[in-house]
């Protein structure tokens, strides 16, 4: 059985436990937030460690879910055992920084939205590719592995586009609601709607274009929705947000 310890017992430790849980490892867990660690304890059958320390101790590898801010001082107080797989999914810690924290352990970091995760349907990235890692993020959705950390960086953009996606479904969700449709209905449409057409991208061999081509008839009503958002910088605005997290995550 593999121990995986995990550093930090917040929003995104909590989803990964979730996914995690019962696939066979052991997970151990720092004690900082001790409300979240215990529940997470007893619902999912965690151990809590006594001590940052003592998770590193304990485990084979171990997940670093710290804040980004504190995250690697934290770390850097740590002792480590040498070509321990450590992997952080901090953002904007960078592989430089973390192995400088991490001394003699296995350095890797990753992405992933969280929440998805949680229901084993959440892709994570991955850089550099990492056999330990690659077998526990499959766990919980796929795997994109990346040997250039710039790419890396750039691909960790889409944690915020996740992210920001909530923001965008509530907003059609709630159009579709102030309509009439119960919340219920309108919720599910979306969500299956999304669903399916991630689906087409996925198993459909044809370009992206074509595609695009094929359901967006000329003077129809779906050209009719993307005239008006590209007329209020409705696609384009989401180039100006993922180039400003871009920016912040990687210079
Ligand atoms: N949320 C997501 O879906 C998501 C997705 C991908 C990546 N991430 C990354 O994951 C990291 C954690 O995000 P989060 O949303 O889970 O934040 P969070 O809910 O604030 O969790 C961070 C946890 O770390 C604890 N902590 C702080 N300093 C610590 C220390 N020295 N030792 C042990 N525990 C400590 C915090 O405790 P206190 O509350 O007591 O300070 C908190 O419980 C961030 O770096 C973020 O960039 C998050």
């Amino acid at each position: 059985m593999t121990t995986l310890g995990f550093l930090g017992a917040g929003h995104l430790a909590e989803l990964l436990v979730r996914g995690l849980a019962g696939q066979g490892d052991r997970l151990v867990l720092s004690p900082r937030n001790a409300e979240v660690a215990a529940r997470l304890a007893a619902e999912h059958g965690c151990e809590v460690a006594s001590s940052n320390q003592a998770v590193v101790d304990a485990a084979d590898g171990v997940l670093v879910c710290l804040p980004a801010a504190s995250g690697a001082d934290e770390l850097a107080r740590l002792t480590f055992r040498p070509g321990q797989p450590v992997l952080s999914a901090m953002a904007g810690t960078g592989l430089a920084r973390l192995q400088a924290a991490i001394g003699p352990a296995r350095a890797a970091v990753t992405m992933m939205p969280g929440y998805a995760n949680a229901f084993r349907v959440g892709p994570s990235i991955l850089c550099p590719e990492d056999g330990f890692w690659h077998a526990v993020l499959q766990k919980l959705g796929p795997v994109i592995a990346f040997s250039d950390e710039s790419q890396f960086t750039t691909a960790a953009a889409f944690g915020a586009f996740s992210g920001a996606s909530f923001g965008w479904m509530a907003h059609v969700i709630g159009w579709f609601q102030a309509q009439g449709l119960p919340p219920d209905t309108a919720r599910t449409l979306i969500a299956a709607t999304l669903r399916g057409n991630a689906e087409v991208l996925l198993r459909e061999d044809r370009p992206l274009d074509d595609i695009a081509r094929s359901v967006v008839t000329p003077g129809g009503i779906s050209e009719m929705v993307l005239a008006a958002l590209s007329a209020g910088d409705g696609l384009t605005a989401w180039d100006v947000g993922l180039d400003r997290v871009r920016k912040r995550i990687g210079g």
